[in-house]
């Protein structure tokens, strides 16, 4: 079977498009143009990346944004400080702390002292609860841009097995209870595994739909899938390439080249998911702006409209 390739830099390019339209809208109706605020604490050079990719696509689709960079001896006191003054900026539609934060930060006491509104990440316990509960909020971006990604492929979700190897707070949890919504973008019957489930591969066998999230390189042998599996790696591992420019390349947690041979779709590492987190957040970032100037009510779901 020759396999689908998921190409997120593509879709998420769309989606970035099909928000900067949204953008317009909105900046032409209220004078304004929604905006994205940042919060860095400390110099984490993995996180500057992000932050930097993050700027650059809100500059495409016209979202403002700031990114306000505070020295790690500003303590929990400062950083609440700049989350409360940000909370009650009329101007600023989404909040988005970067994390890790460092040693010594209680980060759940942060998330939780962001306005659910402004919940650009979708990490607030409100948001989560929101998203279990089946109510209309801001999505997790990664769980969300994977979602995305099945709905732009034409990959049917409703009464599928998706079997999610993984069950972190930030992809693996909130995913399973997105795909498990009523309606066209969930409708799944969802296993989630994890590092501590007895034969693994016999839960893996049985996707429809296989989501690897666990941080282990080639994790996902072509043994573990049937034919015909969609696949979607999340995994982005740092391997040793001597012969590379940087002495290292990206690989996920999917054995790419066997697996690839047995899938009817797959995602690249990199270039699948990676690229649609940042498009779904300037989604949310846009979502937040309609819906705190009221243009959106709480049973408005704009993901509807893609
Ligand atoms: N660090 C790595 N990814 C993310 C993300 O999606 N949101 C935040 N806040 N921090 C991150």
């Amino acid at each position: 079977m020759t396999a689908t390739i998921i190409d997120g830099r593509k879709t998420a390019k769309q989606v970035r498009h099909d928000v900067s339209i949204q953008v317009q809208d909105f900046t032409a109706r209220y004078e304004r143009k929604p905006k994205l605020a940042v919060i860095l604490v400390g110099d984490n050079s993995a996180s500057k990346v992000y932050i930097g990719q993050k700027e650059k696509a809100c500059v495409e689709v016209g979202i403002d944004s700031v990114t306000i960079t505070l020295s790690p001896s500003v303590g929990m006191d400062g950083l609440m400080g700049e989350v409360k003054r940000l909370n009650e900026d009329p101007n600023v539609d989404g909040i988005l702390v970067q994390l890790p934060l460092p040693e010594d930060f209680d980060e759940t006491a942060i998330i939780e002292a962001i306005d659910p509104l402004k919940d650009v990440d979708g990490f607030h316990p409100v948001t989560i609860g929101r998203l279990v509960a089946g109510d209309d909020t801001l999505f997790p971006c990664t769980p969300n841009g994977i979602v995305e990604l099945l709905v732009r492929y034409g990959i049917e979700t409703k009464g599928k097995h998706v079997v999610i190897v993984g069950r972190s707070n930030i992809v693996g949890k909130p995913l399973a209870n997105l795909l498990l919504r009523r309606g066209n973008r969930g409708d799944s019957t969802v296993t989630v595994c994890h590092s501590r489930t007895n034969d693994l591969a016999q839960y893996t066998r049985q996707a429809d739909i296989l989501v690897a999230a666990i941080g282990v390189p080639d994790f996902i042998q072509a043994d573990m899938v049937k034919d015909g599996v969609v696949v979607i790696d999340v995994g982005i591992n740092r391997i040793s390439a001597p012969s590379t420019k940087r002495g290292y390349k990206l690989v996920g947690d999917v054995d790419y080249d066997e697996v690839s041979e047995k899938a009817s779709a797959i995602t690249p590492v990199p270039g699948g998911v990676g690229p649609m987190t940042v498009a779904m957040l300037m989604l949310n970032t846009v979502t937040a702006a309609r819906t705190r100037e009221g243009m959106l009510g709480p049973k408005d779901h704009t993901l509807e409209e893609f």
